[in-house]
Order: structure tokens, then C-alpha cells, then sequence
């Protein structure tokens, strides 16, 4: 088991926008003491790349890049030492990276067409997202007959009040979200308790609704 599959084991990955190394360092405590060591940190802010660079240094933590659009985001990524590589859509340059590096992709997909590009090109686990947006918990579940062996991390929309009914389906590994790491308490030093508290809830969330799978 990998690193990624291990922290995706817990059923939830917190999906961050955040700047740069001070941050980081206080959201990698957070993470370590609230039960979660996974982090997909978006490639939205200019810190990001420095974020990932100071996360990568925390044994224990598996630290991905997200919203990575294109083949030089993808190497800027793994240079600055991301172990797996998010992004919301597909595209042959990101499946080429995928392929050059070696550094796991989780591509993004929410129609049959888009899953079976994917699975094409050999990934069976696919980022759904705008999840809510996109048809849901139902559209997932929908899938599972067409593509078994495919699972899926939905994400966008996803909060504490609607993750059971993505994490009861047998085709969602996890779900993500930014709810447990809101960008205002990552940039505050004195945000660092409510922030843990944050994170240890949506890991017991998680935890509590796995179990009850379809
Ligand atoms: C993502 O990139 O996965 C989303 O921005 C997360 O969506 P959320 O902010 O609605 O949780």
C-alpha cells in the first residue's frame, strides 16, 4: 500500500488553497494531530508550489498538487516533491506526464465518455468533480455498473451534511473538500486549534459513514 492509498483509506482528503510556507507548516501540524495526513494542495495561489515543497518535508504526510492543468504544472509538482498529482479534468499532456514520471495521476471525470478515456490510458481512479453540480451522489452511483473497477473521489459541494451519500457507495475510495481547511483560519496563526478541531471531525465523519457501504 502506498503512502496515497493509505491516507485515502481514511475516506476524505482535504482539498487546500494555500500560500506559501508559514501556512504550511501550521496546516501540516493540524493535519498530523487531527488524524489526517493527506493534503491535495491546489496549484491556485503563487506559495503553492513552496507550500507543497515545505509540506513534502513532514514524514507521514502525503502531500499531492491539485488543479494541475498542464504538463509543466504537473513537472513543477513533482519537483517540488508531490507523490501524486490532482487535476479536475484529462488531457493527453497530463496523461503524458503521468506516464514520464511515474508520479500517480488522479484525473478528473464526470462523463461515461471522459471515464473511458481514462481507463484508456490505464487509470482506474478518477477524480469526480463538480461533484454536486455534476449530478451527485446518483450520477456516481450510476457508474458503478457500466465501470467496474473503476472508483472515483468525488469532489466540489461536498460537505459533513452530504458525505454518507457519497462514502456508502462501494465505488468512492474518498471524498475531498475544503471544508476542513477553510483558506481564512490556514493564513491565521491563531486558527491553528479550530483548525485541528476541523479536520478531527471530518475524520470521524468519514470514519462513522465508510462502514455503512452499498
Ligand atoms: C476541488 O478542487 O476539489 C474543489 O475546489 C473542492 O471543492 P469544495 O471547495 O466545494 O470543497
Amino acid at each position: 500500500m502506498t503512502g496515497v492509498d493509505r491516507a485515502l483509506s481514511i475516506g476524505v482528503v482535504p482539498v487546500v488553497v494555500i500560500d506559501g510556507e508559514a501556512d504550511a507548516e501550521r496546516l501540516g501540524a493540524a493535519l498530523l494531530a487531527g488524524g489526517l495526513p493527506i493534503a491535495e494542495v491546489t496549484l491556485r495561489t503563487p506559495g503553492a508550489l513552496a507550500a507543497i515543497r515545505r509540506l513534502a518535508e513532514e514524514p507521514g504526510l502525503a502531500v499531492g498538487a491539485g488543479t494541475v492543468l498542464d504538463e509543466a504544472q504537473y513537472d513543477d509538482a513533482v519537483d517540488a516533491g508531490a507523490t501524486y498529482v490532482v487535476s479536475p479534468g484529462s488531457t493527453p499532456g497530463l496523461f503524458r506526464a503521468a506516464r514520464r514520471t511515474g508520479v500517480p495521476l488522479l484525473p478528473g471525470a464526470v462523463t461515461a465518455t471522459e471515464i473511458m478515456r481514462a481507463r484508456d490510458e490505464g487509470h482506474d481512479l478518477l477524480k469526480f468533480f463538480p461533484a454536486e453540480s455534476s449530478g451527485g451522489a446518483a450520477a456516481v452511483r450510476s457508474f458503478a455498473s457500466p465501470f467496474a473497477g473503476v472508483d472515483f473521489v468525488p469532489t466540489g459541494g461536498i460537505g459533513l451534511s452530504n458525505l454518507r451519500d457519497y462514502l456508502r457507495l462501494g465505488n468512492v475510495r474518498a471524498v475531498g473538500g475544503s471544508w476542513m481547511v477553510p483558506p481564512k483560519l490556514l493564513s491565521d496563526p491563531r486558527g491553528a486549534g479550530q483548525l485541528q478541531t476541523l479536520i478531527a471531525e471530518a475524520v470521524a465523519a468519514a470514519t462513522a459513514n465508510y462502514d455503512a457501504r452499498l
